[in-house]
């Protein structure tokens, strides 16, 4: 399919927007200060915290570092659990669960079968999902031009 132009320029800290790219649900999420600041402390309890894993499938070598991103405060992931294919949702707010630990940090949470991701979206240990979130290919056309595809 076509690559999509996002303008973000109306993304605020803490925001996620959707848009679809190959029939697929792509998220776009500005991360707070906070959110980002916590992305180096978590590598202990994730998967593959350094996205070494599928790197061709999952994580282009631009975003192969801590937030897996161009821009630090910008996420651009595909919205689909690397387990069985569900959509995870938005549990950035720690205690919005119950059945999350309650240091969660906040990320994202796939109802099917628990998997955690966190808000680079590198899947946490011990969970059903193997691999983290893909990063689609992508790039800034400017400032608040994105281009994915
Ligand atoms: Fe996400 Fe199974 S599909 S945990």
């Amino acid at each position: 399919g076509a690559a999509v132009e996002v303008d973000i320029s109306a993304l605020q800290p803490g925001q996620k927007i959707t848009v679809e790219w190959r029939g697929k649900p792509v998220w776009i999420v500005k991360r707070t200060k906070e959110q980002l600041d916590e992305l180096a402390s978590l590598d202990a309890q994730l998967a593959d915290p350094d996205s070494q894993r599928k790197p061709a499938e999952l994580t282009p070598a631009y975003a192969r570092n801590t937030w897996r991103s161009i821009k630090p405060e910008i996420l651009v992931a595909v919205g689909i659990c690397s387990h069985l294919g569900c959509s995870p949702t938005d549990k950035f707010v720690a205690g919005a669960q119950p059945s999350l630990p309650s240091d969660w940090k906040g990320g994202f949470l796939c109802p099917c079968h628990g998997s955690t991701f966190d808000m680079a979206g590198r899947v946490f240990k011990n969970k059903p999902a193997p691999d983290n979130l893909e990063v689609p290919p992508h790039i800034y056309l400017s400032e608040t031009k994105l281009l994915i595809g």
